[in-house]
């Protein structure tokens, strides 16, 4: 992509799969530079964000001068308009262990060092709901007085993201910083979707738009059965929602449903429409606390990290993760890479693409807070994503949404700008047996063993799974069937 004075450029920290960087790019506003820690989401990062080179590994290991070098290189510029980002919220997350020493909370500050680096024209903090009062509010704090010292001016608020059109419960805690002089104070987006009360609904202005609903957001894909994948939408188009996710894009990915055991499927089938677990007879209860059934009528319970606690509205089985894609407002020629899910033991490691779904910002979300950076930063409001290119990049994709997941054929090695924190282009799996050792933060737990892998080596030291891992995964192929 070209520079061009009319468009800010962002770096995304802690980029995840690119939720916040999808919304920003429809806003006008090019995330020219992203860091990611995780090779899954890193992958999907890149795949998907032709114009966005993706650093992958951890920010604690990479220096601001390959930062910099990194965005001088992609856009002609060592300045930033925007930095934005989400530092992982598990230290702060109300769901969470609310432990002050998570030695993630101090990932935090990694996000300050970026800012006072750059000295961005404004920043973007996103993060959960509780991160204002965690701690008896010292994180917030701490935050509040070193952006001041930088000289921004702050607000900070809560934001419902159906709101904005996405059919889900979710909140995020946004601080928003800007430089005066160099930005206009920013205002908050209006909210453009009514309230989730009926009884609450004349509190709102009138022209707004109803909630977006379950149905609307997933009546259009098909039913799939367990174990079976579509690739194909399948069912007509019921609501400007789906259309605008189509957006003429008829492939689909990522929409395969879980085969569940058959005494998960008698737990569900105790469930009513809208309803939770406490319908089921202690007698078909498993071990979880959480579980509900979707109302077609409603908007969707939050989409976790985790995806077996929501079951489709009509089936016995937890919905895809295209469905659960699209509760987040995700196009759906949007491709998830890596495996689809992992096991108990794993999802510590792990980053597949239900949680690459679950932990993303929604698109719809980021694109209305990107409006209303551009009406400070006075870019053009333009959709800057590279979407033909991404579409031709969909032949790349080798695989099944199933347990083994999406790998790239050859054909991808060379043209995804991905590096490793020392700035070096990073090989791409090809295979599954590649993505079963990719993941970054395995190569702690296997550091002793010797790598004997000639191909898909994400960094040396990575070795071949031992003979207790590919036990494990045993334990995972069960797991990723379902609770
Ligand atoms: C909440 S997610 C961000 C989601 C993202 N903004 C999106 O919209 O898709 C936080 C991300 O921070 C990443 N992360 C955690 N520790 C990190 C580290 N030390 N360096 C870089 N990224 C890290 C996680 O892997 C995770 O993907």
């Amino acid at each position: 992509m070209k520079k061009s004075r009319n468009r800010p450029v962002a770096i995304d920290l802690f980029a995840g799969a690119g939720g916040l960087t999808e919304g920003l790019e429809q806003a006008g506003i090019w995330p020219a530079v992203a860091v990611e820690l995780h090779p899954q989401p890193s992958l999907t990062h890149a795949f998907n964000h032709p114009n966005t080179t993706l650093i992958a590994g951890d920010i604690r290991k990479l220096s601001l001068k390959l930062l910099r070098q990194k965005l001088v290189e992609r856009t002609g510029r060592a300045e930033v308009d925007l930095v934005a980002g989400g530092p992982p919220c598990q230290g702060f997350s109300t769901a969470g262990k609310k432990e002050a020493h998570d030695p993630r909370n101090s990932l935090f500050f990694q996000f300050v060092n970026v800012v006072a680096e750059f000295k961005p024209r404004m920043f973007l903090l996103e993060n959960v709901p509780g991160f204002k009062k965690m701690h008896g509010g010292a994180a917030f704090h701490e935050a509040s007085r070193l952006f001041t010292d930088l000289g921004y001016q702050l607000v900070d608020t809560v934001v419902e993201a159906f709101r904005f059109g996405i059919p889900q419960r979710r909140q995020r805690f946004v601080m928003v910083g800007w430089l005066p002089g160099k930005a206009k104070p920013f205002q908050w987006p209006e909210p453009t979707h009514g309230a989730i009360d009926a009884d609450v609904l004349p509190l709102f202005p009138t022209q707004l738009l109803p909630l977006v609903t379950v149905e609307q957001a997933i009546s259009d894909l098909a039913f799939v059965e367990p174990g079976w994948e579509a690739r194909r939408q399948g069912l007509p188009v019921e609501s400007s929602f789906q259309e605008d996710r189509r957006a003429g894009c008829d492939l689909l990915f990522n929409h395969l449903a879980s085969r569940h055991r058959e005494k998960a499927v008698t737990m569900f089938s105790h469930i009513d429409e809208g309803r939770t677990i406490s319908m089921v007879p202690e007698e078909h209860r498993s071990a979880k606390r959480t579980m509900a059934r979707l109302n077609r009528k409603s908007i969707s319970n939050t989409v976790l990290a985790l995806p077996d606690d929501l079951i489709h509205y009509e089936q016995h089985r937890i919905p895809t993760v295209r469905e659960m894609a699209r509760f987040q407002s995700f196009d759906d020629d949007f491709v998830f890479i890596g495996k689809r899910t992992s096991g108990f033991m794993e999802r510590r490691f792990d980053v597949p693409q239900y949680t690459q779904v679950g932990n993303a910002v929604p698109p719809l979300l980021a694109r209305a807070l990107g409006l209303a950076l551009q009406r400070s930063l006075g870019g053009k409001i333009e959709d800057i994503r590279a979407i033909k290119e991404r579409r031709a990049r969909h032949s790349w994709v080798r695989g099944t949404s199933g347990f083994a997941g999406y790998t790239l054929s050859p054909e991808a090695e060379g043209k995804l700008a991905l590096f490793d924190v020392d700035g070096k282009p990073i090989p791409l799996p090809t295979s599954d047996t590649d993505l079963a050792v990719v993941d970054a933060a395995r190569q702690h737990e296997w550091k002793n063993q010797t790598d004997t892998r000639k191909r898909g080596q994400w960094s040396p030291g990575v070795a071949k799974p031992s003979a207790r891992m590919k036990a494990r995964r045993g334990i995972r192929g069960r797991a990723a069937n379902g609770p």
